[in-house]
């Protein structure tokens, strides 16, 4: 167990970096075997993703596509908080098979934004693919069909996730630690 320390702020490794690769192997080969013949076009969700998207990229093994995006938030423009755009996506995704690729879903507000926006512009499906899932947090209906795993409510850092953006560099998953 290490501990690193970002800002104010104490963390220990929770999910070591060979475990959070065989959990995502499995994942993508899932995918293989569902996606098959779909030339699927994953979405990756930026800044998060980018080292979970990476590390599923390579044990994809069907023909696909891959795009990012990235979500604008504003605050403060409603009562509950932030409203958040995709912005970034010129692909025609209209009669596409998409998968989503996502770095944690928390709430799932963003996650429901992402369905809600991507919906509109006709794609033949979408797919949520993502690296961590807070079950206890989530607020609304969502069906998340690949999940690398499942984590309790705690704040986590490292593998592309950060502490005001600090963190994303680090190999291994890291819990914050309550002193
Ligand atoms: P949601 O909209 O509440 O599901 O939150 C999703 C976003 O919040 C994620 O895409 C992350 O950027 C961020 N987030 C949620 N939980 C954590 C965490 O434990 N560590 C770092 N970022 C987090
Ligand atoms: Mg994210």
């Amino acid at each position: 167990m290490s501990r690193v320390t970002i800002k104010d702020k104490t963390f220990e490794t929770s999910i070591p970096e060979a475990e959070i690769l065989e959990r995502v192997k499995k994942v993508a080969e899932r995918i293989n075997k569902d996606m098959a013949d779909k030339n699927p076009l994953f979405i990756a969700v930026l800044n998060g993703s980018f080292m979970f998207a990476s590390d599923l990229m390579k044990h994809i093994t069907i023909p696909c596509e891959i795009s990012f995006v990235k979500l604008a938030s504003y605050e403060g423009t409603t009562s509950t908080g932030k409203i958040k755009e995709v912005i970034g996506l010129n692909e025609d995704i209209r009669g596409r098979h998409v998968v989503i690729v996502e770095d944690i879903v928390d709430t799932g507000s963003t996650m429901k934004r992402m369905i809600e926006t991507l919906g509109t512009r006709e794609p033949a499906s979408l797919h949520i693919s993502t690296l961590l899932l807070k079950p206890g947090k989530l607020q609304v209906p969502l069906d998340i069909e690949y999940v690398a795993m499942e984590i309790p409510n705690d704040f986590i850092v490292g593998y592309g996730l950060d502490y005001d953006q600090q963190g994303r560099n680090l190999r291994d998953i890291y819990t914050l630690v309550n002193e």
